[in-house]
């Protein structure tokens, strides 16, 4: 799974806007500590459940959300997330589809399911300028796996 996040954390790049679903306990923290360190950033991941969100430096700002404990389109965090989402940062959302509404109209999407004792991540895109760069995303885990590094789930 973290090998998995690292792959897909080195195609991220500032203003890429990344929303996590699945359950409590499918994944999404341990994932985006991969992502974190695809990125490049040696920064140590932690659960922002209580304080909403954590911030990481690296050669990318990050910005780190969990909305577990957010009340539907709250807006308060309409306005925090439209604040992060405009910075020079990359924005790993869990628990994003709480606050659907006002989620920005470009972003990945990263669904993680239960699947027997493994987990099944599947990545999507909601513009077609990010449908190519998942795409060759998709292609460089295809050539990783054949080259025995796993795609880690
Ligand atoms: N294949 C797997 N992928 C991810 N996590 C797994 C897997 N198998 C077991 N786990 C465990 O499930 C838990 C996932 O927790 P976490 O990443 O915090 O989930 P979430 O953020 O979705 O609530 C961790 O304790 C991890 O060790
Ligand atoms: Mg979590």
């Amino acid at each position: 799974m973290v090998s998995l996040g690292a792959s897909i954390g080195r195609s991220l790049r500032a203003g890429d806007v990344v929303v996590l679903t699945g359950e409590l306990g499918a994944g999404k923290t341990t994932l985006i500590r991969g992502i974190v360190r695809g990125t490049g950033s040696p920064a140590r991941v932690r659960s922002p459940s209580f304080i909403r969100m954590v911030e990481y430096e690296g050669p990318v700002r990050i910005l780190h959300l969990d909305l577990y404990r957010v009340e539907t389109a709250d807006p308060e965090w309409a306005s925090t997330l439209a604040e992060s989402a405009g910075e020079d940062a990359i924005v790993l959302l869990e628990w994003g589809e709480r606050i659907a509404e006002v989620l920005p109209a470009e972003r990945w999407e990263i669904a993680i399911d239960f699947e027997g004792e493994g987990r099944r991540v599947s990545l999507s895109a909601t513009a077609p300028a990010l449908e190519a760069r998942i795409g060759a995303l998709g292609s460089a885990l295809v050539a990783e796996q054949r080259l025995g590094g796993g795609s880690g789930t």
